[in-house]
């Protein structure tokens, strides 16, 4: 019989291979595999899903790989490493390891995967959710360097310009551009979620962020006006 939750030994493990794989890269150590798979039970639990068992290996697992290959391949070579991993280390049945890295090696490419799995809906809504409120905010500011986060007059030609969504994507060089940008992208991901139950818990979340772009650009904005006009 496949067991509701994770057992205390599968935990362990899966808890030493994420440590010793994850933090290498900004807003992806060890404590968002945590957060995600908060997230997963608490879909799962308003999805009227039993068995999470699964989707929690999956939520812990998703971003195994960030930071020891590009952006791009880290669903792919996650999928890999999650394969070998679950294979060597656990006594799961092929079927569910199949599943589980189906999930890691689709979620961060979603609307390509052949089919859109309920467990790869629950765990990138998840992930999404993780990007939003408080938590999002703080990872924009973890994603910039250092030197990125002083309040520059670049605000003001992006005040002229109006459209900081479109305008330069692409271009890093202005600092708070590159908040407001990593916000943006943060916000429109809300668009992409998938079950019912992300979207309702993600809308306080969405909301709080887009005051917090809405705020940070007016008050930078009209301060620097006043004084350099
Ligand atoms: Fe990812
Ligand atoms: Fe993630």
């Amino acid at each position: 019989m496949i067991q509701k939750n994770m057992n205390n030994e599968l935990k362990r493990k899966i808890e030493r291979f994420c440590r010793k794989n994850m933090g290498r890269e900004s807003g992806h150590d060890y404590s968002h595999a945590l957060r995600t798979l908060e997230w997963t039970k608490e879909i799962c639990k308003r999805e009227g899903i039993k068995r999470t068992v699964d989707y929690e290996i999956a939520a812990m697992l998703h971003d195994v790989a960030l930071g020891l290959c590009t952006r791009a391949e880290h669903g792919e070579v996650g999928s890999r490493m999650v394969s070998k991993f679950l294979r060597s280390k656990t006594d799961l049945p092929e079927k569910r390891i199949e599943a589980i890295v189906y999930v890691v090696k689709w979620h961060n490419n979603k609307f390509r995967a052949p089919k859109l799995t309920k467990m790869l809906k629950v765990v990138t809504d998840a992930d999404t959710l993780d990007l939003l409120g408080a938590v999002g905010i703080w990872r924009s500011l973890s994603s910039l360097e250092a030197g990125q986060l002083n309040l520059s007059l670049d605000l003001l030609t992006l005040k002229k310009h109006g459209t900081y969504d479109e305008e330069n994507q692409g271009d890093r060089v202005s600092n708070t551009h590159s908040l407001l940008d990593q916000l943006t992208f943060q916000i429109s991901s809300y668009e992409t979620m998938l079950t019912e139950s992300g979207k309702l818990l993600g809308q306080p979340l969405v909301n709080f962020i887009k005051t917090f772009r809405y705020m940070f650009w007016n008050e930078l904005g009209s301060k620097y006006l006043k004084r350099y006009k």
